[in-house]
């Protein structure tokens, strides 16, 4: 389950994920998710694991899904995300998050599956779905608008544009904003905390507070990667993907299908 750029640690019943590949700011490729499922996996198994962290940096979380993975993506191709997703969403113990720095895409997303979030005060979170003419993903149309009300949830699903912590703070998915330098003590206090309480206990809590109102984070995130699919690998995104790692603007006429 080793892979160098998620750092896995297992001590005193916690397992932190951390997602490290700065020098391109901590996208998340195949292999990557792969490695986080791994870690999953092991920390759903083993009993002595009360509790997991998911993390970055306290200056960077992730830039989201390896757009250069993307542009490759057809649309049927199964994704690495989704596994690892369903694990996250379906996961009995407790999960907590620190994130400082860029959170885009499914690196805010997957907070939506945490239950504990903490924010530094530099974090920039970002949905940027519509923009890379995509949809969401992660259960979030489901999940964003159940915590945020849906014209906060649209504000940020359809302008896709970045939000600071105190946003996603009185969004409600992020618990507390601290200082950047106190982001991974305050984080693993928590776990901490979480690791030393009875395990059945928060096991039972968790299962009973994640119970379906109606419609299931799962079943939201089966119907969007249905579209998903689709848009990844249609003409408009690719031209979005291409033109970010080509460092320029993308052509309007490939997005849109005639002159803007
Ligand atoms: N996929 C692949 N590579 C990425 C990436 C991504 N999601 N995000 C950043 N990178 C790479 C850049 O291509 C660049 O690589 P290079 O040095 O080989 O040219 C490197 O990481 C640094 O990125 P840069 O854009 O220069 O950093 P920045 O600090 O100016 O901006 C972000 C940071 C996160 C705002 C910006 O990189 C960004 O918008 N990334 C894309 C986010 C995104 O759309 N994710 C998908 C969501 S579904």
């Amino acid at each position: 389950m080793t892979h160098p750029n998620i750092l896995v640690s297992d001590s005193d019943g916690i397992v932190s994920i951390e997602i490290s590949r700065r020098d391109k700011k901590n996208a998340i490729t195949g292999d990557m998710y792969r490695a986080m499922s791994a870690a999953l996996g092991h920390a759903r198994e083993q009993s002595h694991v009360r509790a997991v962290l998911i993390r970055g940096q306290d200056d960077l979380f992730t830039a989201g899904n390896d757009l250069g993975d993307f542009l490759q993506r057809k649309a049927n191709d199964p994704s690495a995300a989704i596994p690892f997703l369903h694990l996250l969403s379906a996961f009995e113990k407790p999960l907590v998050a620190a994130v400082a720095g860029n959170a885009v895409g499914i690196g805010t997303t997957l907070l939506l599956h945490c239950d504990l979030v903490y924010a530094a005060d530099n974090a920039k979170f970002q949905l940027p779905f519509v923009n890379l003419a995509l949809c969401p993903e992660a259960g979030s149309s489901l999940l964003l608008p159940r915590v945020a009300g849906h014209q906060r949830a649209a504000e940020l699903l359809l302008l896709g544009e970045p939000f600071d912590a105190t946003m996603a703070c009185s969004a409600g998915f992020v618990n507390r904003v601290v200082p950047a330098s106190a982001l991974m003590d305050t984080a693993m206090a928590a776990a901490r905390k979480l690791a030393a309480l009875p395990a059945q206990s928060l096991a039972v809590t968790k299962a009973l507070m994640k119970r379906p109102p109606e419609r299931s984070a799962r079943e939201a995130m089966d119907e969007e990667v249905v579209f998903f699919s689709d848009l990844v690998a249609a003409p408009a995104a690719k031209e979005i993907f291409a033109a970010f790692l080509e460092k320029r603007p993308p052509d309007p006429t490939k997005i849109h299908g005639h002159k803007t």
